[in-house]
């Protein structure tokens, strides 16, 4: 039982997960739900406080989401960011106006150091700014605490009622001393204790798994990936051999890739799961045979993948639990966003109507990636097993540009293979801190000429970029001496390659992945 929770209410901010993110560093429990939760839902979650995030709306707008009034009468505190903050204004007889220009960026505010808000925080502080509309006069019982000469109330409170609004958004690096407001809001406003902490998870959840499932059935479909990983070690521990693992190569993983999981998952593994590897590599070429549009590529893999499980389950028969490695990134994304689709993802999220379960197990579900890794090495799975970098449900199949097919496949394992090779003998993945890095093959011929003779070969892409969130991405610099290695390897020892070149462009407006 998590004693202590904040309730981040989501208002559509970009910076929704990154809040959640703070309040957990301060080892506070916190999730985020949707702005419209009902006082019912509320009251029953029993938050000691509540965030309002930032949002793209106007609170004075058509479709505003706006909060019921009685919220601000139930006695949780509460602290608005930007969006959230003119909501608090608007709801409480306050003005919000439009301003003629957006405010963006990294600005000095003034602040009152009396204020709970502001304690142990310096006077004159860095705060990012973002935002068009701001509060123009104060709601009645409300006090500035923090201004700027363009922003007159970049901050205010109302103590009796407990509730506290920054125009600025204190949960990003640029807000030098964000986190210790973040701090005083959990700690010293809503009365948190900051007790929480993973290392009681992995314990925890096995004991709470055991108990539900007691003596049920139990199928797993493992990629190999960190969170199916994790997600399927946990269920062993708690279930053993009621658990079956499902592994499905599809003949678009990275060189060895399929070997590694069988030898950490397989028989004769350390965890001596009940392990069924299928070696599906034909099935999928077949399928991709002559198909070059990336979204066609990945639906036909995606389906492709399901069909293939859907075989083995039949094998197995009905099951009582599906688990999934669902992580909270995952639900906040798909429960709530309303981006566009820049393609369509690939991951087990389309097994649950193919299979014949009783019910999800997603033991994942509401931890972040970070907190998934330190459950990982808890349990003892290996460390490069736990720190592989993301990837793709898709794989290589949308790392290679046009049509997919074997020769292909081993032109982009091989090259990849050495790049990552070199890239770990000389530590550039943690110097130049990578948050993903592979090779591609692009589509292009071109011609070459090796020992004296004319080739008309492939042209390897290098890819590698730095992320926190892989949502934005900066392209790597990698040192010269470092490509000019990898360049030479991969022309001399990767049959069908004559060139190597190197993607220089951040997302966005490129993606990370080719297609
Ligand atoms: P993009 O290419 O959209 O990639 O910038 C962002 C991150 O998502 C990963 N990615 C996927 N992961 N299924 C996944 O599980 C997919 O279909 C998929 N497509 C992209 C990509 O590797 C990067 O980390």
């Amino acid at each position: 039982m998590i004693k202590e929770k904040i309730l981040v209410l989501d208002f559509g901010g970009q910076y929704n997960q990154l809040i959640a993110r703070r309040v957990r560093e301060c080892n506070v429990y916190c999730e985020v739900h949707p702005y419209n939760m009902s006082l019912e839902k509320i009251r029953e979650y029993n938050p000691m406080g509540i965030i309002f995030t930032g949002g793209p709306n106007s609170v004075f707008g058509d479709d505003a989401p706006l909060v019921d009034k009685e919220l601000f009468n139930l006695g949780y505190p509460i602290l608005g960011i930007c969006y959230g903050c003119q909501t608090i204004a608007h709801l409480n007889g306050g003005k919000v106006s439009h301003a003629d220009k957006r405010e963006y960026g990294k600005t000095i505010v003034n602040v009152d150091v009396e204020s709970k808000l502001f304690k142990y925080v310096s006077k004159e502080t860095q705060v990012w700014m973002s935002h068009t509309d701001f509060v123009s006069k104060l709601p009645a019982g409300f006090k500035i605490v923090a201004n700027t000469p363009s922003c007159p109330v970049s901050a205010m409170e109302n103590v009796e009622k407990k509730l506290y609004a920054v125009q600025f958004h204190p949960e990003v690096n640029h807000s030098l001393e964000g986190m210790q407001m973040l701090k005083n809001f959990v700690y010293d406003i809503c009365g948190c204790s900051g007790d929480w902490k993973m290392d009681d998870f992995a314990k925890t959840t096995i004991e709470t798994l055991r108990k539900k499932i007691g003596d049920g059935k139990v199928l797993c479909a493992l990629s190999g990936g960190v969170d199916s990983s994790v997600a399927a070690v946990l269920l062993s521990k708690a279930v053993g051999k009621q658990l079956t693992c499902v592994f499905v190569d599809h003949g678009l993983l990275r060189k060895n890739e399929g070997d590694e999981v069988e030898a950490v998952f397989g028989p004769n593994g350390p965890y001596k799961l009940n392990f069924i590897r299928v070696n599906a590599q034909e099935r999928f070429y077949a399928k991709l045979k002559g198909v070059t549009e990336p979204e066609r590529k990945r639906k036909i893999i995606g389906e492709e993948f399901i069909r293939v499980f859907e075989e083995e389950a039949k094998k197995i028969g009905a099951v009582d639990y599906l688990v999934q490695g669902t992580i909270y990134p995952d639900v906040i994304e798909s429960g709530l966003g309303k981006s566009a689709t820049i393609k369509s993802h690939h991951n087990v999220g389309g097994l649950p109507s193919v299979v014949n379960f009783k019910e999800i197990v997603e033991p994942l579900r509401l931890l972040f990636k970070d907190e998934v890794r330190k459950v990982g090495l808890e349990l003892g799975i290996p460390d490069y097993l736990v720190y592989r970098q993301p990837f793709p449900g898709p794989g290589l199949g949308i790392r290679i540009i046009g049509e997919v097919t074997a020769e292909k496949v081993k032109i982009v394992q091989d090259a990849d293979y050495i790049y990552r090779e070199e890239i770990a003998k000389a530590g550039v993945d943690k110097s130049c801190n990578l948050g993903q890095y592979f090779a591609a093959l692009t589509n292009m011929q071109s011609v070459g000429v090796m020992g004296d003779e004319r080739t008309y070969d492939y042209a390897i892409a290098l890819r590698a970029v730095q992320t926190s969130d892989f949502m934005t991405a900066d392209w790597a610099r990698i040192p010269y001496d470092v490509l000019d290695i990898i360049s030479r390897r991969i022309v001399n020892e990767v049959k069908g390659v004559n060139r190597v070149l190197l993607d220089c462009t951040s997302k966005p407006p490129a993606t990370i992945e080719f297609e």
